[in-house]
Formats: structure tokens, C-alpha cells, sequence
């Protein structure tokens, strides 16, 4: 857990504490969501969906796999990001993904974001994660101009996804089939 005092909210300083989210954190965590998916249009804003996924993450936590990390500002959640390992074989270790990156609207701009992430940057060493990914909308400059000044950088891949519908897609001769051996 990652204690500061936040940049600039005049008048006086405000100590943020950046910790594990708790359950009980899990309404207000659903309306930063609410926030976030709001700014990126791949996404709808389903509030239920959200909680089931927060659910789903706090629910993994204690394998070591997962953190789920809430920026605490006189007693409220102000901010939240997540992190999920996965294997990557090109490093031969885990490497993590972050999601979730929101501030509460009337704050940001006053470090809180900067301040998650380090804790989370904090969090990935101590896990031995190779390194951080993740996604943002192309569009979204106030973030992309965020992630810049913490040294991420763009990379050659792009983001494909197609949904489980729990059907297979038919199988086109010529793509991608090859003879048997
Ligand atoms: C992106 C976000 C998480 C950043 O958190 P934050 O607390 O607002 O950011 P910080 O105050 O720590 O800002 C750090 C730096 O990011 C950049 N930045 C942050 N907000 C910015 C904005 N609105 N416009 C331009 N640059 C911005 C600045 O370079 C800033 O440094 P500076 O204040 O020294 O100029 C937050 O603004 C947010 O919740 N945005 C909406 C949700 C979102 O877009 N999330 C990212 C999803 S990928």
C-alpha cells in the first residue's frame, strides 16, 4: 500500500492512500466504471455487468494473479485500476494487464491517476511481471498523453477480438486449413 500527498488541490494538500479494493468498495467502483466505459465507445455502460466482473476479479485475488487497486481520498474511493497476469512466452514470464483505469470525474488532473500507477508499477515488481500492457481508445488524448508521461509506448500490435458465442466459425477451405500430416 502506497501512501502521497497529492499535487494540486489548493488549498490544502490531500493525502491519497492507494490500497486492495474491498468488497464493500465494490458500488462505488461500479460508478467509476460507469465513468470510464462512458469515454470508451468499444464498450457500453452496464452497470451490472461491471459489478459481476469487479466480483469476478475480487473473487481471484487471492490466487496472487489479480490486483484490484482503489485510491483512497478522506475516506473515499476517488480512483481505481486493475491488473491481470498472464503467461507471455516471448519474456518467458508474467506480464500483466491493466484495465480499469478511472479517476473520479471532479479530480483528475491533481495525480491521483499517476499515483495508481506507480502503486500498480510497485505491485507488478513485487510479482516478478516482466512487464505492463494495455489498451487504450485511440481517440481518448487526455489518457494517451497520461500513459506517454509514464513512459508506455506504442507498439506494432492491434487489438483483434471476435465474441464466444459458443458457436465455432465455419471453417473456409483455403484459409488457414491445412492437409492433415
Ligand atoms: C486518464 C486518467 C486516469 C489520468 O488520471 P489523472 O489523475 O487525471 O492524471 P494525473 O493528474 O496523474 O496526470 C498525470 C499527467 O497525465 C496527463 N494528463 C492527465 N489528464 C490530462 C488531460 N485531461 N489532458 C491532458 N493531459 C492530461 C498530464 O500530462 C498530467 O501531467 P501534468 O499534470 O504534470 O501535466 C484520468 O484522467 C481519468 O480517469 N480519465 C478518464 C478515464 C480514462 O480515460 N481512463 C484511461 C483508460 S485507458
Amino acid at each position: 500500500m502506497l501512501s502521497h500527498t497529492q499535487r494540486s488541490l489548493a488549498p490544502e494538500a490531500v493525502k491519497v492512500t492507494v490500497r486492495p479494493a474491498r468488497i464493500t468498495d465494490l458500488p462505488t467502483l461500479v460508478e467509476l466504471l460507469c465513468q470510464l466505459f462512458s469515454i470508451e465507445t468499444d464498450f457500453e455502460v452496464r452497470p451490472t455487468r461491471h459489478a459481476r466482473g469487479l466480483r469476478l476479479l475480487l473473487g481471484a485475488v487471492h490466487r496472487g494473479r489479480v490486483y484490484v487497486a482503489v485510491a483512497e481520498s478522506r475516506g473515499e474511493v476517488v480512483g481505481m485500476a486493475t491488473v491481470q497476469t498472464v503467461v507471455s512466452t516471448a519474456e518467458g514470464a508474467r506480464s500483466g494487464w491493466i484495465e480499469d483505469v478511472v479517476v473520479r470525474e471532479d479530480l483528475r488532473g491533481t495525480g491521483i491517476g499517476t499515483i495508481l500507477m506507480a502503486d500498480v508499477a510497485h505491485w507488478a515488481r513485487a510479482n516478478n511481471l516482466a512487464r505492463l500492457q494495455l489498451l487504450a481508445d485511440r481517440r481518448n488524448r487526455p489518457a494517451l498523453t497520461f500513459y506517454d508521461r509514464l513512459a508506455f509506448q506504442t507498439t506494432n500490435m492491434i487489438c483483434l477480438r471476435a465474441r464466444c458465442t459458443g458457436k465455432a466459425p465455419p471453417a473456409t477451405p483455403g484459409q488457414g486449413r491445412r492437409a492433415p500430416r
